[in-house]
């Protein structure tokens, strides 16, 4: 994996980001040992190299019960930090048309990362004619959307199966010791794996909460691991600042911030990336966003967004930078086929590959954008697979992390999230909400 910053340097000076060495790679020390904002919270630090090999074959085994039980659909339900990393992984490992091809693996549906009523009846439906099991994640085990996908899922599993033949179908994620799914987990008798005190939701890829998942679609959590651990040792203390990628790409956009660029838009070329940019900026937007500060995270799926969001990244307001994931090699290949009428006018990619199409287009992009004014950093990764994406995963936790202590904050919490919640229990009448609920509804009124 490699990071080149050379189409930045034309808006910010390659000395200005190399002002950061020293700071960058004291933040990196922090993050190790835990000097600095949210240290109670930096478990995921050093989890690639500790992974131990009784979790990872406990996860294996819940994956071989799914497997030889021949269940058709494992239900995933978790939110956020709870749901992105795997949703994320899957997108990007599977084949683009998974849901129309047979496999010998259970299909993994997610539910509870939304309130949508007719999702969950149509998820329901889609249930009552198949054989499905439930891995409910939550580290709180009291966030509203999982909580209550898992109600309607637990109660209909109940009711397919029977009580006592569901709970082994059922497998929580959760707290240590703490928690009402903790509690629920312990009387009803499921299976359960540990998000770790120190790991907050969005670094959490690498816990049960993304290997579980993961390992039940079929995919290698090992190499996943292998990956993570390797960027660990690329990034870790005592690495140059010339050498660590992370460090680069966090002082980079740190100075693209401090030079108006206060939106990053993370663009891929591959649809099967969509849902890690979607990770990307759960991770990015809820370290950063905060105090008033941050750099506002976007991200497109080229090419397709360059007939949408393409004119506006061109010619709108110049406050945007770019961080393009580019993938050097695809899994399949495919030629352009030659026309003898060639209306369309292109003979000219006869026997062309796909590929060389798409990477045309990304580097015509990116000088375009380049020079409508949109600095590019391209984070280059040698192809999709477990191994790369690891690797990718970790680099962007640890290099958010320097950039959260970069800009001064604390990169490990979320107290904003808390303010849609207030409101929602206040007029949904929840028990202890009551003077807040009259302030609301009277607000609502005005
Ligand atoms: O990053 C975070 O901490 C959050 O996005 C959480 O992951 C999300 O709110 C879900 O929380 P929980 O796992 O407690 O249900």
């Amino acid at each position: 994996m490699k990071l080149n910053i050379s189409k930045v340097t034309g808006f910010v000076p390659e000395g200005k980001i190399y002002a950061n060495k020293q700071s960058a790679l004291e933040h990196v020390k922090a993050l190790y040992e835990k000097t600095g904002k949210g240290n109670d919270f930096l478990g995921w630090v050093r989890l690639p190299s500790s992974v131990e090999e009784s979790e990872l074959s406990a996860i294996e085994d819940v994956a071989a019960f799914y497997r030889q039980q021949k269940v058709e659909i494992v239900v995933v339900a978790g939110i956020g930090g709870s749901y992105l990393g795997a949703k994320a992984t899957l997108e990007a490992l599977s084949d683009n048309f998974w849901q129309m091809k047979d496999s010998e693996y259970p299909k993994i549906i997610f539910a509870g990362q939304n309130i949508s009523e007719d999702y969950l009846y149509e998820l329901l439906d889609l249930l009552e004619t198949r054989s499905y099991g439930v891995v409910v994640i939550s580290k709180s085990g009291t966030t509203t959307e999982p909580a209550v996908a898992f109600r309607l899922l637990k109660a209909h599993l109940e009711k397919k199966v029977g009580k006592a033949k569901a709970k082994d179908y059922i497998v929580a994620v959760t707290d240590g010791k703490r928690g009402a799914l903790r509690t629920l987990a312990a009387q009803e008798g499921y299976r359960t794996f540990v998000i770790p005190d120190d790991v907050g939701g969005r670094y959490s890829v690498l816990t049960p909460v993304g290997l579980l998942p993961i390992a039940i679609a079929g995919f290698d959590v090992r190499q996943l691991i292998q990956g993570a651990a390797d960027m660990q040792q690329a990034t870790a203390p005592g690495v140059a600042f010339e050498e660590n990628i992370a460090a680069i790409y966090a002082a980079t956009r740190y100075e693209l911030y401090r030079a108006g660029k206060t939106t990053e838009i993370l663009a891929g070329y591959h649809p099967k990336l969509l849902y890690v940019a979607e990770w990307w900026k759960q991770l990015y937007g809820e370290s950063e966003g905060k105090e008033n500060k941050g750099i506002f995270p976007a991200s497109v799926t080229l090419t397709a967004d360059l007939h949408s969001m393409g004119q506006y990244i061109q010619e709108g307001l110049r406050n945007i930078f770019e961080t393009v994931i580019s993938v050097e090699r695809t899994a399949h290949k495919l030629r352009i086929p030659p026309d003898t009428a060639n209306l369309d006018t292109l003979n000219f990619l006869s026997d062309k590959r796909i590929d060389e199409v798409n990477k045309m287009a990304e580097l015509g992009t990116m000088l375009a954008h380049v020079d409508g004014g949109v600095p590019n950093i391209r984070i280059e990764i040698p192809a999709i697979n477990e191994y790369n994406l690891g690797k990718l995963f970790y680099f962007f936790e640890i290099a958010c992390g320097i950039s959260g202590y970069l800009l001064g904050v604390n990169p490990f919490d979320q107290p904003g999230v808390e303010a849609y919640k207030k409101n929602m229990f206040a007029l949904l009448d929840k028990p202890g909400y009551e003077e807040e609920s009259r302030k609301v509804k009277v607000r609502l009124q005005q």
